[in-house]
């Protein structure tokens, strides 16, 4: 092999502790190391130019470059080897900077030895190093959007407009969702449905689009680039192509009223029926749980579009990548007992008054007590009515509540200004743009604010609703009459977000909405490649963050898409069939569902797998494997750092590649100084860390392994740190078993910011080995 091996001075960043000329010697001697060079910066052109030459002069085929964290530079010299001829992937970064030179300042000399040592684990890594190539898939640019609400149409019209062909499927009769039930939106006051509208018929109207209503997705196979979707859509009743949505014609002779669900049971409906005046499509529907088959509307149809013989379809086709945006459910308020809610009849919620506020509405309008059909004068606003509330599993807040009183209490005020209206608050929430100053327009219209959970309300004998509550303010208890009073209740992930997630193989939080694949910087990714989410099927938010997370995840289909391929990684598990026994233990392990038994064999989605490795490392077979860490690459750096064992104790430190590997290169950039012992070696995720590993590391003579990840629920790949938690615990008691000190396996879980965290870990581990003794020595104590 004729490896080039090239040290990095970093101007006096590495050279000011490692002395580079001496360790540049004694690399010049190590097997295989054909050219050594130290150069002051590495990454300048000038540093790169001399690695191309010496590629193509001294015909190097693996290439060591030892400098800065890899998380800085490894892109830049995999593009050096690439401009050379080389694969770009027989390359080996090793970290003398940030996790040598600027945390052992006070040790020179040590930590020349350590960057030897990591030198002759990287090269010992190198050795075994596959030339991975990047494959490409031909993708469909076809896009299934699942919710026809705001986020979702945002989503598809952007998409649609970008000429992707987009399905858009939606469980109602209607687009539209929740917002096209509301009356007006904050922080502009705007008629909902006049901003909304145009959107929806546009939808309608796009060549782009197939709108596909009544309908749900039953199954998702495939993977990024190549979902096969299958959709069951309910009957109508009715021909979509040919009625003309003259509602008054058929809904006027039907002889079955019930409540109306687009107006919460507040006003009637037919069982044909339109479900709001805007609906999209302009098309009506039967309700088949009320319509008792008289035939009326048959026969009162001018266009002859009722079809009582329509049966459930199945529709199937391939889309590239997915976009949920399912939205959220209204959080029952009958399950707060205390408020009456489905008692007394003048309590209402928050979205039954955008119903009576609505025009369009069963009270064109007219704001009435339900029992007595009079203008309320006292009204009474509760808000977190299912929010912030463990008692109802609810402990979020739902973000919208306290604007939406506002936005409603405003209009009643404008409406009838001698109204006395009362909004019972916890915390007022109102951080928002514009929002302050919509809070301060609310209180200088004359609505007050009591700041108090409201205890219970109670019926009077006059018919008026009684409400117990203390002002927490004033430190007073009160009982005070109301007219009618609106619960600010909370939202509440979907009904069917356990069967969405098991199609489309997503996970939830524990507050049941859908995870998302990191909540500050990928808002809109979820965990599995290709999906995205947006609006509040991930949790509650407000219209307009749901609108920029439409177009956020449109883009990002677009971004994925727009090639028409997708390349491989090449750092996916690969199994080897002659080795596997069907024991399918990691199918299980996969968080991610990307490895499928067939043939009592386990086969992985390359193209969709994550790369974590914590499936290879609960193979029994060892028959699965990474193909750019595999367990050889790795058993090889465990063995070339204890071969010369240069310090005592030797910690053999396995850090995964996300939080825990960048806080110990945050440790070096804040120069936090800890002791040299550790040898690190960079897996994935904590999940990568197989019980062999430390079993070798010890039988090598390590004194100490550690295994450090991202905090728990932190994982990059959702849960599989919890993975690598039970098997070093199980791991521990084996130690205790084979009469090592189980405390010599250190298991930690770090977030990226905790650099200090990292090297007091480090310490701890050192003085601890250092009491205890090298390894071995507690077998030389009698045995209890
Ligand atoms: Fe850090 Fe999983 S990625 S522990």
């Amino acid at each position: 092999m004729r490896i080039g091996v090239y040290i990095c001075h970093c101007g006096l960043n590495i050279a000011h502790t490692i002395n580079v000329v001496s360790l540049q010697e004694k690399v010049n001697d190590l097997e295989d190391a054909t050219v050594v060079r130290d150069i002051q910066f590495m990454c300048s052109d000038s540093g790169q130019e001399s690695i191309i030459k010496d590629i193509k002069e001294n015909e190097l085929d693996r290439v060591l470059v030892a400098a800065c964290s890899p998380h800085l530079h490894e892109p830049t010299f995999k593009r050096v080897l690439t401009k050379a001829g080389l694969n770009p992937f027989l390359l080996e970064m090793v970290n003398i900077r940030e996790q040598c030179s600027w945390v052992h300042q006070e040790e020179p000399q040590m930590a020349t030895q350590k960057a030897f040592d990591l030198i002759r684990m990287g090269i010992a890594r190198l050795k075994l190093l596959d030339p991975l190539e990047i494959e490409k898939v031909e993708v469909t640019k076809d896009v299934l959007v699942i919710g026809g609400g705001v986020a979702g149409i945002e989503a598809a019209l952007t998409l649609a407009d970008s000429g992707y062909h987009v399905y858009m499927v939606e469980k109602e009769p209607t687009i539209g969702g929740k917002m096209a039930l509301l009356n007006e939106v904050f922080p502009t006051n705007d008629c909902s449905i006049c901003v909304l509208a145009p959107k929806m018929t546009d939808v309608q109207n796009h060549p782009n689009i197939d709108l596909i209503t009544m309908a749900e997705v039953s199954e998702v196979t495939g993977s990024v680039g190549n979902f096969h979707v299958t959709v069951k859509q309910k009957p109508r009743y009715v021909d979509e192509d040919k009625c003309k949505g003259c509602v008054e014609e058929c809904g006027g002779v039907c002889p079955v009223e019930v409540s109306n669900p687009f107006d919460f049971g507040l006003g009637k409906a037919k069982a044909i029926n339109m479900p709001i005046p805007q609906a999209v499509p302009q098309v009506v529907y039967i309700d088949s749980k009320y319509c008792v088959g008289c035939g009326l509307c048959k026969q009162a149809c001018p266009a002859d579009a009722i079809d009582y013989e329509q049966k459930e379809e199945t529709l199937e086709f391939t889309v590239g990548a997915i976009v949920l945006a399912t939205g959220y459910k209204l959080f029952d308020a009958s399950r707060k007992p205390e408020y009456g809610y489905g008692i007394y009849p003048d309590v209402i919620t928050n979205m039954e008054l955008e119903r009576l506020l609505n025009a369009a509405g069963p009270t064109r309008g007219r704001v009435l007590v339900p029992s007595t059909g009079d203008v309320p004068h006292k009204v009474a606003f509760i808000q977190c009515v299912g929010s912030r509330d463990e008692k109802v599993d609810n402990p979020y807040c739902s973000r919208v509540c306290c604007m939406s009183s506002m936005k409603n209490a405003q209009l009643l005020k404008e409406r009838y200004p001698d109204m006395d209206i009362t909004i019972h608050y916890i915390d007022i929430r109102a951080s928002g743009e514009m929002y302050e100053e919509y809070y301060i327009r609310t209180q200088s219209m004359g609505i007050n604010f009591t700041r108090g959970r409201v205890a219970e309300i109670l019926p009077e004998d006059s018919g008026r609703l009684s409400l117990r509550y203390e002002d927490t303010l004033a430190g007073e208890i009160h009982e005070d009459p109301y007219d009618m009073v609106i619960l600010a209740t909370g939202m509440e992930t979907v009904s069917d977000a356990d069967q969405i997630s098991r199609v489309l193989n997503l996970t939830t939080r524990s507050d049941r909405f859908f995870s998302i694949a990191h909540p500050k910087m990928r808002p809109v990714d979820s965990h599995v490649k290709g999906i995205y989410i947006a609006g509040c099927a991930s949790g509650p938010k407000e219209i307009q963050v749901s609108i920029a997370q439409g177009s956020a995840a449109a883009s990002k289909v677009m971004q994925l898409l727009s090639k028409g391929e997708l390349e491989s990684d090449p750092l996916s598990a690969h199994v080897n069939p002659d080795a596997c026994i069907g024991c399918s233990i990691c199918a299980d392990v996969c968080q991610f569902n990307k490895i499928s038994m067939i043939d009592h064999k386990a086969v992985v989605d390359e193209l969709s797998c994550m790369g974590c490795g914590a499936c290879s490392a609960s193979c029994p077979s060892d028959a699965i494997s990474m193909r750019n860490s595999t367990d050889e690459q790795i058993f090889s750096q465990i063995r070339a750092a204890t071969e010369v064992k240069s310090q005592f104790p030797l910690i053999i430190a396995f850090l995964c590649n996300w939080c825990s590997y960048k806080c110990a290169d945050l440790a070096g950039t804040s120069r936090v100084q800890y002791p040299s012992n550790i040898r690190t070696i960079k897996v994935m995720c904590a999940g990568r860390v197989d019980p062999a590993f430390v079993l070798e590391a010890f039988e090598q003579g390590a004194d100490g392994v550690l295994v450090a990840g991202c905090r728990l629920g932190e994982c990059h790949y959702i849960f599989a740190n919890y993975n690598a938690k039970h098997r070093m615990e199980a791991l521990q008691e084996v130690l205790k078993d084979i009469g090592i000190d189980p405390e010599r396996l250190k298991v930690e879980w770090l977030s990226a910011a905790e650099g200090e965290k990292f090297a007091n870990t480090i310490e701890d581990m050192v003085e601890y080995l250092e009491k205890i003794g090298p390894i071995g020595s507690e077998l030389l104590e009698e045995p209890q």
